[in-house]
């Protein structure tokens, strides 16, 4: 089965051709094509994304993707069983870019279309690891996992008894974890992305040398699996009004508080639900210190660490094929939106 993907939800322009083997019960994937425009440069002047920017960005590159697929493997469209478009979560304008480009590719291939929800993507994202092979293999062992999804828009805690069932135990009652990161980025006077730009400055302050707040951790056993990160936003705000710091200080001790909080949580939930895995996916995803930290707090308890490497961290249309292979759900292109898990 090979599935021709496409994703517009944010700032990222994305096709990608993927092919799935093995059915939904144990599918394997192999990426023939994954290619990304990203817009940072476009938005980067306003500071954040600006949805109908993002939406004529993604009118303008689709064309030009797909002509570069074309460029590199001539015949591809005339062995492609499925399209799959990126339906939610994510900003309007930019989803009825991919939603119309896709209906349109549709019909010129005579091929059907399915929806498929961005949230998936992320979390099933680890299926696409190139090592995967002996992991995906090794799958069965992997069950019951606990999934954290952190991204710009949310932040996700999932209990997976199997790769199909899920349970949500928690999830942000505010901004989500890259939000903050973009917004103390703003603080610090970082361009836009500020997630990766305070991650950069941190590696060269020193991670204690503020002791900002640990938001819902509490003291003692961990019970409550939501997360807030707003409180923390504004006492960085307020560090930074009454406090002269070295900035790299004030980034590396904010990173830490957040990487503090998504670690002890995670691994707590993955202890209570007898996980034998965590998966880590979305933007956020990509910060080392976070990566580095779950993996040695999970492989203290004895579970298997998955975290994307590289592109497939960022959003990305290879992960939207998988989404839609996998889902357990349907996602109707007519109920586009901001679809949740
Ligand atoms: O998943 P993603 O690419 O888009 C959404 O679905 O939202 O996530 C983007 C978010 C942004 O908030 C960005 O600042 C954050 O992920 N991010 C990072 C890093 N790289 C991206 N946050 C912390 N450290 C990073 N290295
Ligand atoms: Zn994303």
């Amino acid at each position: 089965m090979r599935i021709l993907a496409i994703e517009t939800s944010c700032d990222e322009t994305s096709l990608a051709v993927v092919e799935a083997e093995g059915g939904k019960s144990r599918p394997r994937f192999h990426i023939l094509a994954n290619l990304v425009s990203s817009q940072i440069a476009v938005h980067r002047p306003f500071g954040g994304v600006v949805p109908n920017l993002a939406k004529r960005e993604h009118e303008k590159n689709l064309p030009i993707l797909l002509k570069k697929l074309l460029d590199s493997r001539f015949h591809i469209l005339d062995s492609i069983d499925l399209i799959a478009v990126t339906v939610g979560p994510g900003l309007e304008p930019a989803l009825w870019a991919g939603i119309e480009f896709a209906k349109w590719l549709s019909k010129k291939l005579g091929k059907p279309l399915v929806g498929a929800n961005h949230l998936e993507g992320h979390l099933y994202s680890f299926l696409l690891q190139r090592k995967g092979k002996r992991q995906i293999a090794n799958r069965k062992s992997l069950f019951p996992a606990v999934a954290l999804i952190v991204s710009g828009g949310h932040t996700l805690l999932l209990s997976l008894p199997s790769l199909t069932k899920r349970k949500r135990l928690g999830e942000t009652r505010d901004d989500a974890a890259g939000e903050a990161f973009d917004k103390v980025a703003r603080m610090l006077e970082l361009p836009y992305p500020g997630g990766p730009e305070v991650e950069k400055l941190a590696r060269k302050g020193n991670k204690s040398a503020i002791p900002f707040p640990r938001p819902m951790l509490g003291h003692g056993p961990v019970t409550n699996y939501n997360f807030s990160f707003s409180g923390l936003k504004t006492a960085v705000l307020y560090r930074l009004r009454d406090h002269r710091d070295n900035k790299a200080d004030v980034a590396a001790s904010f990173q830490e508080a957040v990487v503090d909080v998504l670690v002890k949580k995670t691994i707590a939930a993955a202890m209570r639900t007898g996980a034998r895995a965590v998966l880590l996916s979305g933007g956020v995803a990509a910060n080392k210190a976070l990566r580095a930290r779950l993996r040695a707090a999970a492989q203290k308890e004895g579970m298997a660490f998955f975290a994307p490497e590289g592109i497939l961290n960022t959003d990305n249309a290879a992960m939207i094929a998988v989404a839609a292979h996998v889902s357990p759900k349907k996602y109707h292109i007519a109920a586009q939106g901001n679809l949740l898990l």
